[in-house]
């Protein structure tokens, strides 16, 4: 892509050709599914729906911060409610890739419900090129599915439409800014939610420590940000290991987890450097999330893995 403007007429055309009726969008509230969410209304008007799910996975304030978004826009907006469906679909699982096909399919079959109440079968997903070709689309060995690629099971009635498929994330923010959507620059948060912050098993309470945790990254690197301490990083997030380990509370030991703090600086997500953070940051967020997770989490690390070797997210 060149001129984000030449795109965004070019792909409103197309959305008018590719959508004969109503769609329903899967609307995240990050900045593929909302740029694809703005681009689907000015193609469609009052024919498009943007459905925010709320999984049960989502991170603190979330649903408030998308809300706000969408009922401030032109779109049609509807929040669902879906914490049990997802939780329960996670239940017992630990792979990671049956994670992402169990949370996909959960997704597309609660679409495939809200697409029946407009009478359509086209969602409108925010896919961007490298969702597709880390998912195998492409000449290359899977290194994961991602959730809005590879969960889509093979009997949906659902057409997806994906106008931002051939963009990278460097150009979808581009086009964010043509649009005037509001913090093009927002950090990514992946589809499947904090079940892939939850290393192992995904129970409400290791949902709950890694959300704790996360929101404790997130404030404490935009303070620093804030404070000029450091530049904004591309992505910033706590992981809940799936490492039991031995910690001090009072006078007794006892067992708690581990988290691993990450953050890391990247152009398009598919190469990533781990960022060097001044020790004093780390150390404050190192004892905020200990104090705050009290007993539960007695163990923070810092991952400077690059990617590659590494991957940005642990799972
Ligand atoms: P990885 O871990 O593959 O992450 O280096 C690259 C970027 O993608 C995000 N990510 C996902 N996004 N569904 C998504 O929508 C997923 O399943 C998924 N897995 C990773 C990750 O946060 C990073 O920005």
């Amino acid at each position: 892509m060149n001129d984000p403007a030449e795109f965004v007429r070019s792909i409103i055309d197309q959305l008018r050709a590719e959508v004969p009726g109503d769609a329903v969008i899967a609307a995240s509230g990050g900045i593929d599914s909302t740029t694809a969410a703005v681009l689907t209304e000015r193609a469609l008007g009052s024919r498009a729906h943007a459905i925010f799910v709320d999984t049960g996975l989502l991170r603190a304030g979330e649903v408030d911060r998308v809300g706000e978004f969408f009922r401030a826009s032109r779109l049609s907006f509807a929040i669902a409610r879906a914490e049990d469906r997802f939780l329960g679909a996670l239940r017992g699982v630990r792979d990671p890739e049956e994670k992402r096909r169990r949370v996909g399919a959960a997704f597309i079959r609660l679409f495939e419900e809200e697409a029946t109440k407009f009478g359509t079968d086209r969602l409108v997903q925010g896919t961007i090129a490298p969702d597709w070709i880390e998912s195998g689309g492409a000449l290359r060995d899977t290194i994961k599915t991602h959730h809005n690629v590879g969960g889509v099971p093979s009997d949906s009635r659902l057409i997806l439409v994906e106008p931002l498929r051939d963009l990278y994330k460097d150009e979808v923010r581009a086009v964010a800014r043509h649009l005037g959507i509001p913090e093009p620059d927002r950090q990514p948060f992946p589809g499947p939610g904090l079940a892939v912050r939850v290393n192992g098993e995904v129970t409400p309470d290791r949902v709950r420590r890694a959300r704790v945790a996360n929101a404790i990254v997130e404030t404490e690197i935009e303070r620093a940000v804030a404070a000029g301490e450091i530049p904004r990083p591309w992505q910033y997030f706590a992981v809940l290991l799936d490492a039991p380990t031995v910690g001090v509370l009072g006078d007794n030991r006892v067992h708690g987890d581990a988290v691993s703090v990450r953050v890391v600086e990247s152009i398009d997500a598919m190469t990533a450097k781990a960022v060097a953070l001044p020790s004093p940051v780390l150390q404050h967020i190192s004892e905020r999330i200990t104090r705050e997770l009290s007993g539960q989490v007695v163990r923070v690390l810092y991952d400077v893995t690059d990617k590659p070797p590494g991957t940005i997210e642990w799972e």
